[in-house]
This record gives structure tokens, C-alpha cells and sequence, in this order.
């Protein structure tokens, strides 16, 4: 798609195209046909979910958002002397509250030159670049609306020192097989000098980590649902929200949160655009996401994998979440 030039400073480029609805109605093909079913979470984010998200990451139960801020308030400073960071790509930067607080410190050390948003949610992506271009002056947006799976190799090159951050424990949401493969293939986009800062979910009391994801509010529980409307609506699907309820408990062995959606009965749904029929038991689940919990071990362990070393990690007091630094292992 030709890029969209709004001023000077800010150019948005979709890299989603009929092709992707495509990606979508292959995803539903595969994940609701397994023995298993499930969803691939990449696709909760149209604009209302978006909408939801955020309103999770206010919630007094999801005590990831304000810890990260809180750590990142805390070191950004030190993060941006450190790296000499001129620029920032970040993965699924959603509406990019937190990302202040880096722009900030770049700005105050007289380093900040560009950011380069990426997310498959083309609302919020606009949204950030219109407002970042004005609030930071002399800053150039690059947005990507695009899938940080597969489009990673249309980044420009980069214009100094990099940055990546990756916030939110969103790494949270890839299987361990898939995680590690995805931080080696990010290797490559940090360039030379670059680094990621990645943010974690730490392993912590269950009852902590479950109430994050059943608030009492039931803001998650829409979220979940809202998956469904999705299909409904891009797929021509006739799922009837109100039969399933969300789901969401932390496995302790794995040690890692399952979203789930179950059929509070009995149920056929029709999915034209699949020309697809698919039969749910009563109870039976769709898993929808999961979100990994780390221990410092296993941090260290996916980015040695990965061909990456830690440099430092910050958490807080109470160690509830990480925020670390990786850059290329040296040999
Ligand atoms: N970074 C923000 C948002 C985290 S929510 C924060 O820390 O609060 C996860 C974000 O990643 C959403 O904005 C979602 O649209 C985006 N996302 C999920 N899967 C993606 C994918 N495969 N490619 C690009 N963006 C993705
Ligand atoms: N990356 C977020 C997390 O794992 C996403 C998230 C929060 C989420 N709450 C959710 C995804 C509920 C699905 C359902 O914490």
C-alpha cells in the first residue's frame, strides 16, 4: 500500500492487506477444526478491542501496566545513557502510554531522532503517530501497521542506535518454542549496537496472577468474548456470544495463564465465509491466549537460546514484573 504522508514528520504504512483476512480465516480454519480448539490472540485487537485493552490496563487487578511504568520511570535514564538509543521500534506498541516515559528520557538527553510504532491495529497506530509527531517536536513517526510475525523485514534501516522495546508481556503470548524463535529472528532487527527491552510478567502467588485476569469488573471477560464478534463480523460467523463465559486460570506447572472461552451449552455454529460448520459440546473450550510467567532462569535461558545476553534486568521492590535489557551475544 502507498504510504500515507499526513505531515513532514509522520508516515503511516499498512503492510495488512485482503491477504490477511486470508491470515484470519486460515487461523479460524485451523485452530476450530483441532481436536483442541483454538484462536490465535493477535486477532482480539480490532478497534474495540484495542478499546479494551486499555481499559484492562487500568483495572486496580492488572497490576502489570503501572509496574512497568513504575520501572520504567525509574531507569529510563540509565536505559537511554546506556544504549545512546536515537531511535525506538516498538512491537505492538498499542496506545503507547508507557512509551512516554523512554521518549521522554530520549528527548532530555538530546538523542531522540524517530519512532517507528508496529502493531496490527491500524486505529491505534494512527492514533500514536498523529499524537507523538505533535507532542514531541522534530520527532519523525514511522508507523507499521502490520504483523511483527511477518513484517518485521520491511523496518528501514535504522538511523542510529536502536532501541526495541517489547512491553506489556506480550512475549508472554508466544508457546516457548515459538518465543525462542521469535527472539532470534529479532536479533536481526536491532542492528548494529542495537538492544531489546523486553518486558515480563514475573512467577509470583497464583492468586495474584489469576485475579489480574478475572477482574471483577468483567473488562477481561469482554475482551475474551470480544474474539467472537470478530469472527461474527469478518467472517460471517453466527456465534451467539452470550452461550460462552470467560475462562482464565494460571496452570502452575507450565506456569503460565490460559484464556479460555467455554460453551455454557450445547452448540452449532455456521462460519460462511469458511463455508464451515463447527460443533461445540457443552463446556467445551476454545484456549484463546496464554501468557507465559517468568523466573529470572528462564528469561536468561529463551534469550541464550535466542542468540541474545542479558545486559541488565530492572524489576521492583516487589518483583511482580521485569523490564530487561538484551543486546546480540558477543560471540
Ligand atoms: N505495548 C502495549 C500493548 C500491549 S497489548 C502495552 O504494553 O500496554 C498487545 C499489543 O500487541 C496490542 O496492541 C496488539 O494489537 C499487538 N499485537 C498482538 N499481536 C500482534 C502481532 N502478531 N503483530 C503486531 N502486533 C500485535
Ligand atoms: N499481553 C497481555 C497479557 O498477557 C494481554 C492480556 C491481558 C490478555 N489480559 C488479557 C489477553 C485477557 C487475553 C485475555 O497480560
Amino acid at each position: 500500500m502507498a504510504p500515507r504522508i499526513l505531515n513532514g514528520q509522520v508516515e503511516v504504512r499498512s503492510h495488512l492487506g485482503p491477504n490477511d483476512e486470508r491470515t484470519l480465516a486460515d487461523d479460524v480454519l485451523d485452530g476450530l477444526t483441532r481436536p483442541l480448539k483454538e484462536l490465535p490472540p493477535k486477532h482480539f485487537y480490532d478497534a474495540r478491542g484495542s478499546e479494551l485493552f486499555d481499559a484492562i490496563c487500568e483495572l486496580p487487578e492488572y497490576y502489570q501496566t503501572r509496574t512497568e511504568r513504575r520501572i520504567l520511570e525509574t531507569h529510563a535514564d540509565d536505559v537511554v545513557a546506556r544504549t545512546g538509543a536515537v531511535e525506538l521500534v516498538e512491537l505492538g506498541s498499542g496506545s503507547a502510554t508507557k512509551t512516554r516515559v523512554l521518549l521522554d528520557a530520549m528527548r532530555d538527553a538530546g538523542t531522540l531522532a524517530r519512532y517507528i510504532p508496529v502493531d496490527v491495529s491500524a486505529t491505534t497506530v494512527h492514533a500514536v503517530a498523529e499524537l507523538f509527531v505533535e507532542e514531541y517536536e522534530g520527532l519523525s513517526v514511522y508507523g507499521m501497521v502490520g504483523d511483527f510475525e511477518r513484517h518485521l523485514k520491511h523496518l528501514p534501516a535504522p538511523v542510529g542506535p536502536r532501541l526495541v522495546p517489547f512491553l506489556g508481556g506480550t512475549i508472554g503470548n508466544f508457546p516457548p518454542g515459538s518465543r525462542r524463535r521469535f527472539l532470534r529472528s529479532l536479533g536481526k532487527t536491532l542492528g548494529d549496537g542495537g538492544h531489546l527491552l523486553l518486558g515480563t510478567d514475573l512467577v509470583k502467588d497464583p492468586h495474584v496472577i489469576e485475579a489480574a485476569y478475572n477482574d471483577s469488573a468483567g473488562v477481561t471477560a469482554q475482551f475474551n468474548l470480544n474474539v467472537l464478534h470478530v469472527l461474527n463480523r469478518e467472517l460471517g460467523a453466527d456465534f451467539d456470544v452470550d452461550a460462552f463465559e470467560h475462562v482464565a486460570f494460571f496452570d502452575r506447572e507450565r506456569e503460565w495463564i490460559e484464556m479460555r472461552l467455554r460453551a455454557t451449552k450445547p452448540q452449532h455454529v455456521r462460519i460462511d465465509a469458511l463455508d464451515l460448520e463447527v460443533d461445540f459440546a457443552g463446556r467445551e473450550e476454545i484456549r484463546t491466549e496464554i501468557s507465559a510467567k517468568f523466573t529470572p532462569e528462564r528469561l536468561r535461558g529463551d534469550l541464550a537460546a535466542a542468540g541474545l545476553e542479558l545486559v541488565e534486568m530492572f524489576t521492583d521492590p516487589e518483583e511482580l514484573f521485569a523490564v530487561s535489557l538484551a543486546r546480540v551475544a558477543s560471540d
